[in-house]
């Protein structure tokens, strides 16, 4: 039976990412399935942060971005590389932090009520293999805070994939 994950939602936004980092390393140190560790990746980061309204994967496969696992409303499930903020920090390599969705040129409105988004991309060497997208329904949820400590996750996470699943 998995652990139960605790969160303390009285913690600051940094200790709650710490505390979350502590927790997934014990979460997937007997793990080796890509679809189960992704999943619950992203089941921690829906449980621990009340202002994610939607979090998920794109995985590339042949230069486009097919929707992974995900928790939240359903979603589009192709993205072409370079289109919306997925695709273009798919493109730019680099993660991308949106303030006000409706300011950003090309934004793909799965879910009309979303309000900001930030997608962190997960590479293997220089190739990025994958995006992870968090959305949420007020302006300006995501901050550097956020970006420092998703990418430190993303890192952790490809590198374990990369030396677990043999996928990658
Ligand atoms: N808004 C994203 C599309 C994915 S959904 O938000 C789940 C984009 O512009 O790439």
């Amino acid at each position: 039976m998995a652990e139960p994950l605790i969160v303390d939602k009285s913690l600051s936004l940094s200790d709650l990412y710490v505390n979350l980092q502590k927790q997934l390393k014990f979460l997937f140190v007997k793990e080796d399935n890509l679809l189960s560790i992704l999943s619950n990746f992203v089941a921690a980061i829906k449980q621990t942060f009340s202002k994610v309204s939607w979090v998920g994967f794109y995985i590339i496969e042949n230069n486009n971005l097919y929707l992974g696992p995900f928790q939240g409303k359903i979603a589009c499930t192709n993205i072409e590389i370079g289109n919306g903020v997925c695709g273009k920090s798919a493109k730019e390599k680099k993660t991308i932090i949106v303030p006000d969705v409706n300011k950003f040129d090309g934004h793909i409105a799965c879910d009309s009520e979303t309000k900001s988004e930030i997608v962190v991309p997960l590479f293997n060497g220089n190739n990025i293999f994958a995006v992870l997208d968090l959305d949420s329904l007020e302006l300006n949820s995501f901050s550097e805070i956020d970006k420092k400590y998703l990418e430190n996750m993303c890192k952790f996470l490809s590198t374990f994939l990369i030396n677990k699943t043999k996928i990658l």
